[in-house]
């Protein structure tokens, strides 16, 4: 088992919020100094076709972290009726438009739309979400070039911590294209032994049970038991569901999970800022491959 930092019997919290807040504050450095040996600074464009709730909540927060660190946001707002050719033909823009570094295309898509198509239209060197195949493609490779923001964002919290994941075991629940796959892919590149899990899955609490690593990616509230959770493992929760009581919570049981495990993010305030920190780092390293050639 690993080593954990457990005071009592009690995990401890890892704080996505300053970590975070950390990359954030690397991430406009490197846009000064970006700006004064360029003459311009990063750009992200963002669109968001119709108006999804969740989504605009998700796109304003993104816009704001962009002006925070310096990098210029560039909006489009198509309505739910725009055509597939009019939004390939805004993505056909964006990925000639030289100020443009970053290209997001916010999900869900209305219905009608069809999402792979629209990100495969994404010029690979702008695609910050690391959504296109030929960046899932390379991940896959061992040779990562932009890795889709939330699962980068947990390996860097974990190496924030000091969170070992080589040699480790490390469970997935989850098997969707933005979060469960390209986690696999990361967890495995960084040297752990992987188990992804889905709805099909037989024996979803032994599978568990047996990880020093576990990612929560499934959208279910507190669908994982804390009495799954090895002692001492470090539990990562992607999850964040909203009760009809109003309340927020991930897809661990988060109280009986703390009991047994080393290390837990919180939700809020664990995993979410960092998918926000690392869009914004990947947006910079984008501006600086492109500078460069
Ligand atoms: N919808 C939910 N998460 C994401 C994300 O990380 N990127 C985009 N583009 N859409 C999303």
């Amino acid at each position: 088992m690993l080593m954990h930092a457990k005071a009592g019997n009690s995990a401890a919290i890892l704080d996505g919020k300053a970590v975070a807040a950390r990359v954030r504050t690397e991430v406009a450095e490197k846009v000064r100094a970006f700006s004064a040996a360029h003459g311009r600074v990063p750009g992200l464009a963002v669109v968001q076709v119709g108006h999804n709730a969740a989504s605009s909540v998700y796109v304003r927060n993104k816009k704001k972290a962009c002006a925070e660190a310096g990098i210029e946001s560039f909006s489009f707002d198509p309505p739910e009726t725009v055509t597939r050719q009019e939004l390939l033909g805004l993505v056909e823009l964006l990925n000639k438009d030289s100020r443009v570094d970053g290209i997001l295309v916010q999900l869900p898509l209305p219905e009608g739309l069809d999402a792979n198509e629209i990100m495969d239209a994404i010029d690979p060197s702008k695609d910050v979400d690391g959504f296109h195949p030929t960046n899932t493609g390379l991940l896959a490779q061992k040779r990562p070039l932009l890795r889709p923001c939330t699962p980068f964002g947990v390996i860097r919290l974990a190496q924030e911590y000091g969170i070992k994941l080589a040699g480790t075991r490390s469970t997935v629940v989850g098997a969707s294209n933005i979060v469960g796959r390209p986690m696999a892919l990361e967890l495995l590149l960084a040297g752990s032994t992987v188990t992804v899990c889905h709805s099909r899955t037989r024996d979803l609490p032994s599978e568990v049970a047996r990880a020093d690593i576990v990612v929560a990616a499934i959208g279910k509230p507190e669908m994982i038991k804390g009495a799954w959770i090895a002692e001492g493992a470090a539990v990562f929760d992607v999850g964040m569901n909203r009760l009809d009581s109003g309340r927020l919570v991930g897809d661990v049981e988060f109280t009986a999970a703390s009991q047994r495990a080393g290390w837990i993010t919180p939700v809020p305030g664990g995993v979410g800022p960092m998918t926000i920190a690392m869009l914004l780092s990947n947006t910079m390293d984008s501006a600086l491959r492109r500078a460069a050639g």
